[in-house]
């Protein structure tokens, strides 16, 4: 069984005590385990903070973005390695957000991949479909040129990636997918990766979208739903370590 992984993405929230007290919540709250791993992405001026809050805990660090360039004149980025100087092992790349807010294509997400993997950290790469998109029947062609973008670009492969699928029509609604709903583009993500390279057939895919407490379990439930990537749920400790903790009994 592949292990799950279970990822709060903090946002554009939290002042600095309130990021120090959650990530001090959930390190004295989780207790570890091989099959389940909690990971925290604050904002990155609270990385420092987090990073002091959770040393010695079974709770892993990591980012919400990373720079597509490793240094130089490139005003307000942050390069993955310097996240990784500063203890994340994780970076979120290609965001809905990132890619609607801040004009990321698929491009500029399979090079901050790239990037992500050269720094020495896990990207958990998202893709996902609007509502319009649902509704005109092209989940699979969408999903599947997110993919491909990111297949041509990784020369070496996408064993070290993780994949987070979030449809866009459930972030910040309350609308989950339904298991089966999720499930179904789950299972098409794998099949495409597997096609592409039976290697791939492990890569860890993350749902994201609406998940809570009382909706993870039967998330977990499915056969391709190795995690979540988890939004408002991850910025109060107990909704956050209850998803953990249905991780760990799926
Ligand atoms: P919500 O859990 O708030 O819907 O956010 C999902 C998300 O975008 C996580 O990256």
């Amino acid at each position: 069984m592949r292990p799950k992984l279970v990822v709060g993405n903090w946002k554009l929230n939290t002042r600095r005590d309130e990021a120090q007290a959650l990530a001090q919540a959930l390190a004295a709250g989780w207790s570890g385990s091989a099959q389940v791993r909690l990971v925290v992405c604050p904002p990155a001026v609270h990385i420092p903070v987090v990073a002091a809050a959770l040393e010695g805990s079974r709770v892993a660090l990591g980012a919400q973005n990373l720079a597509e360039q490793p240094e130089g004149a490139f005003t307000g980025e942050i390069a993955g390695e310097m996240l990784a100087d500063y203890g994340c092992g994780f970076v979120i790349v290609g965001h809905s957000e990132r890619r609607a807010l801040f004009g990321e294509t698929n491009a500029v997400v399979a090079s901050k991949m790239l990037r992500a993997l050269d720094s020495g950290l896990t990207p958990i790469v998202c893709i996902g479909e609007t509502l319009a998109e649902r509704e005109a029947g092209q989940v699979e062609a969408v999903i599947g040129a997110q993919l491909d973008a990111l297949v041509a670009a990784a020369t070496a492969g996408l064993a070290g990636i993780v994949l987070a699928y979030e449809p866009i029509w459930a972030i910040g609604t309350g609308q989950t997918a339904s298991p089966a709903q999720a499930q179904a583009v789950h299972a098409f993500i794998r099949g495409r990766l597997s096609a592409a390279n039976p290697a791939w057939a492990d890569v860890p895919v993350l749902y994201g979208g609406s998940v809570k407490a009382d909706n993870a379990a039967s998330l977990f439930a499915e056969q391709d739903i190795d995690g979540a990537l988890v939004g408002g749920a991850s910025l109060a400790a107990d909704d956050f370590l209850a998803i953990g903790q249905q991780a760990l009994q799926a």
